[in-house]
């Protein structure tokens, strides 16, 4: 039996690199900048199945250039940058990592929303710039966010790990998502489910943990962001397009809000300018799953998917949501 031709198209841990190797004969890209699109099409043309990374659009004319692809793995529990119904249309399985990076990304929103709420980055600013600065009763007051509402819009693992998270914290748990929740989880939580508005308007802080599909475009947009309180916080380790970042920097800079913790931007890895130069919000490069441990055990499920997929059986973890149109 001829072993299968796998491409990698970015560098992933070796802990994926290995398994793969094991399954097939691996072409990997080794280099962090992106795949040329020539170079990725001439190793996709022979290709029977593909690791890829969210940088990387896969949709019809990525599967034109790849025809006998079977799988696409994708590392990420995120899949918005690929067609999944042109690949379905064309037979093609599509994996996703969910599961292991929960934690990682849950404690990034966390770190995001005690960031933002008590001035840290502010903080660290002021001590590098060699300012004289000594404690003061009322320097670089932030807001407590103990006894008050968290609202988190996507209760799925990642949602509820936030909302653990906070809960820890002393915080109350109300949510967002398309339907309820396991009801002996919302008791666990003590969490219960309420209107988009509802949420906006009574929530101290705003966690967006919810996928990125057509219906969630600009979901947090200039009229969810007035209904938000002024002493309010928004944070983002979601997916970037569901915010409005326009209209987002103008509620940070009137003060509609009081601030915001960003680790996923609208057209990443482009920021909006406005953004950089508010001191209200804090700006991370889309760490949610930055963990060696995280990056180590998704790149090593999205290598078993392709190890099953290419033995013909079933994969681990398909992605099974409502088509998307790539971003
Ligand atoms: C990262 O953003 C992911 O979706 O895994």
């Amino acid at each position: 039996m001829s072993s299968s031709r796998i491409v990698v198209t970015g560098r992933i841990p070796d802990a994926g690199m290995e398994l793969l190797r094991g399954a097939g004969d691996v072409w990997a890209w080794d280099r962090d900048e992106p795949i040329p699109t020539s170079v990725r099409d001439e190793q996709l043309a022979t290709a029977e199945g593909v690791l890829t990374l969210i940088t990387e659009r896969v949709d019809d004319a990525f599967l034109d250039a790849a025809p006998n692809v079977r799988i696409v793995a994708n590392v990420a529990v995120g899949y918005n940058n690929i067609d999944v119904a042109a690949c379905a249309g064309r037979g093609v399985v599509v994996t996703n990592t969910p599961g292991v990076l929960t934690a990682a990304t849950a404690d990034v929103a966390i770190a995001l929303m005690l960031m933002t709420t008590r001035r840290l980055v502010e903080g660290d600013r002021l001590v590098r710039s060699g300012a004289p600065w000594e404690w003061g009763m009322f320097m670089m007051l932030g807001s407590a966010i103990e006894g008050r509402r968290l609202g988190v819009i996507g209760m799925g693992s990642i949602g509820t790990a936030i909302a653990e998270r906070a809960i820890a914290f002393g915080m109350e748990v109300v949510y967002h998502n398309r339907r309820p929740v396991d009801p002996a989880l919302e008791r666990r939580l003590g969490a219960q489910l309420v209107t988009l508005d509802e949420l906006l308007a009574t929530s101290h802080v705003v966690s967006l943990s919810c996928p990125y599909t057509p219906e969630t475009h600009h979901l947090i947009d200039a009229a969810a962001l007035d209904r938000m309180p002024t002493t309010s916080f928004l944070v983002n380790t979601a997916r970037g397009p569901i915010v409005d970042e326009a209209a987002l920097v103008e509620a940070l800079r009137s003060g509609s809000i009081a601030g915001a913790g960003l680790d996923v931007y609208e057209d990443e890895p482009e920021v909006h300018p406005g953004l950089r130069e508010l001191d209200n919000v804090v700006l991370l490069p889309h760490l949610g799953s930055a963990t060696v441990e995280a990056r180590d055990a998704m790149a090593t499920l999205a290598a078993r998917n392709f190890v099953e997929v290419l033995a013909g059986n079933p994969p681990l973890t398909p992605v099974t949501g409502s088509p998307t149109t790539p971003t």
